[in-house]
């Protein structure tokens, strides 16, 4: 039985997967059971930030395998300590919980932000209140759909965690109407990713700060999909200037491996007590070890890259007639279309040879963010000629 059939007959059919098998894969290409070549402008949707199999990782990960891949959070091990170690001293922040994905890291940024008012002002001040933003995407639990301010996602699986309501992105006003004494937190994308690559105004987000100061309530930076060097910094909160109280971590971060990270200011430092959060796999030694190279090779120059290849990627298709706007920042880009639909220029990539992505109507670009510049080319040559084609009748 053909690998296609034999996931169809056996996997739940929760995902529009396109009919390629892929099977190996090297920097940004990648080869399909059939010998096809593609370049890969996804990145397995912004997680492979190293690319396919880069060799240090794949080493790094092997090694780790082989000598310790699993514990418990009963005992100490050096990966997760080292990777925590990395990421509070690079971020300004104080402390860093593990787990496997950007839902449960959202899902235990919720509980801490949650915790850290009833703590501070008592149960009884019903101070338990998320605002989140419309268009948002957190994450596909019960709670983060709950906070993911979409109403599409919130038909079928009622009831939702109580306690988040929604404000419109860029609009202080409608934020400054909802603010009242039951909010403990506000949870932003700085650029929503899922949502259709929205960039926050800057002086939207001091004030969505300033605001929040004020009245101690915690900001929670998804940055889930934009941290880890995707918008050509670190963290996307080094473009605003701002630090939040609590910021989450995923995709990037394990290189390709499950993992996802809370991390906080002192401020938050010792809210979670024993007992308080906990997961099995959280802070794997195999995944850290993974991550810790990942966090490695996120250097100056490879931050500055990315910045360079979002001006090569915006200098070619910018004047392409079929695009209107290109939206996003770094190597995180929405691009709006003018006389073409998002799914057919994904599907006649993928004939061609490229894998996109699409974000609500607009192309969506994440490719790995050591893409080469020969990769790069290859793949936006195949990009403007689908842009350029004409529409099949
Ligand atoms: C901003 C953001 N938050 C949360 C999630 C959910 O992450 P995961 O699929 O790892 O649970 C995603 C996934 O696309 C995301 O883009």
């Amino acid at each position: 039985m053909s690998t296609q059939a034999q996931t169809k007959q056996h996997v739940m059919n929760t995902y529009a997967r396109k009919p390629i098998t892929l099977v190996e894969g090297k920097g940004a290409i990648v080869f399909d059971d059939q010998g096809k070549r593609y370049v890969d402008f996804s990145s397995g949707i912004g997680v492979n930030a190293l690319g396919y199999c880069d060799p240090d990782w794949s080493a790094a990960v092997a090694k780790q395998s082989q000598l310790l891949q699993h514990t418990s959070n009963l005992y100490y091990t050096q990966p997760m300590a080292q990777v925590a170690q990395i990421l509070c001293q690079r971020t300004n922040y104080s402390k860093a919980f593990f787990g496997n994905s950007g839902a449960e890291a959202n899902e235990g940024a919720i509980k801490l932000a949650r915790k850290y008012s009833f703590d501070r002002y008592g149960k009884e001040a019903n101070r338990y209140k998320i605002l989140t933003l419309v268009d948002s995407f957190h994450g596909r639990t019960i709670t983060t759909l709950a906070a993911t301010g979409q109403d599409v996602f919130h038909q079928s699986f009622d009831p939702f965690t109580e306690g988040f309501d929604y404000v419109e992105v860029n609009n202080l006003e409608a934020l400054k109407a909802k603010m009242d004494a039951s909010v403990c937190a506000v949870m932003i994308e700085f650029v929503q990713g899922e949502g259709g690559i929205h960039l926050l105004n800057p002086d939207y987000v001091e004030a969505l700060f300033e605001l929040c100061a004020t009245q101690d309530v915690l900001v929670i930076a998804d940055e889930v999909q934009t941290g880890i060097g995707r918008t050509g910094t670190l963290l996307a909160s080094e473009h605003y200037h701002v630090q939040p109280d609590i910021t989450t971590l995923a995709k990037g971060l394990g290189g390709g491996l499950p993992i996802g990270a809370i991390l906080c200011t002192e401020k938050l430092a010792n809210v979670f007590q024993p007992g308080d959060h906990a997961t099995t796999f959280g802070g794997n030694p195999v995944v850290c070890a993974g991550a810790k190279v990942v966090l490695e090779k996120l250097n100056d120059a490879l931050l500055e890259a990315v910045q360079q290849k979002e001006k090569v990627i915006r200098q070619q298709l910018t004047n392409l007639p079929s695009v209107k706007k290109i939206d996003g920042i770094g190597l995180m880009l929405g691009i709006q279309l003018t006389d073409k639909k998002a799914t057919d220029v994904i599907d006649q990539c993928l004939e061609q040879g490229l894998i996109v992505l699409s974000a609500k109507e607009k192309i969506r670009l994440l490719p790995p963010l050591t893409i080469t510049d020969t990769e790069l080319n290859e793949g936006l040559a195949i990009l403007a000629k689908v842009l350029m084609s004409q529409p099949k009748e």
